[in-house]
């Protein structure tokens, strides 16, 4: 997805026994999945209770993507994990602020109107593309507080959540791609999926 300026975010480092005491599950980024990974081709299953757990994996899956640098979205699939989980983190962009969103089996409820846009994706380093997608959707699912909510999005939230929601399908952005534009990239791809990168 497209870049953003960053802050750098507080981490939790407390000076517990004066020294340095780092809380494990907010400092450590989970390993991230490139493409060539099989992980990323699989269709991940629903969350059937939102455990403590679970929302603990959700905060591992904010500070991978806080990580990263650049990201904006995540999908658990990204990080191995076959959990119908999504995180969002845009933060401010063209003077809109958006809020950061833990979505728990999302559901594309409507979709209307098509619009372009570049994507990349933080599983495919390196690689962007126009990509065609529905221009306003609905979306719903369960927050971090356990709520059922339901979002009506459009431009840049609309296209996260829908990219991220693809991952959870097995489908990548380079996928809605027509024949012309995925042969450009084919090279970058093989490149990547031959990549040796740390597991
Ligand atoms: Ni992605």
């Amino acid at each position: 997805m497209p870049k953003r300026k960053r802050k750098p975010r507080n981490v939790d480092a407390s000076d517990v026994n004066g020294e340095d005491t780092v809380i494990l599950h907010e400092t450590v980024p989970l390993q991230l999945r490139y493409y060539g990974d099989p992980v990323l081709r699989k269709r991940a299953k629903p969350v059937a209770e939102i455990t403590d757990a679970e929302l603990q994996f959700a905060e591992q899956m904010f500070m991978t993507l806080e990580a990263t640098g650049n990201g904006i979205g995540l999908a658990a699939t990204q990080v191995g994990v076959l959990k119908r989980i999504i995180i969002i983190n845009i933060g401010e962009v063209d003077d809109e602020v958006y809020e950061p969103l833990a979505l728990f089996n999302p559901e594309i409820l409507s979709a209307e109107g098509e619009i372009v846009a570049e994507e990349g994706c933080l599983s495919i380093p390196d690689v962007t593309a126009d990509v065609k997608r529905p221009e306003r959707i609905v979306v719903e699912g369960i927050n971090a507080e356990r709520e059922s909510i339901r979002i009506e999005a459009d431009g840049l939230l609309a296209r996260v959540l829908l990219h991220e929601i693809d991952h959870l399908n097995g489908v990548l952005f380079i996928d809605r791609l027509g024949g012309l534009k995925r042969r450009l990239l084919s090279d970058a791809l093989l490149r990547l999926q031959r990549a040796e990168r740390p597991s």
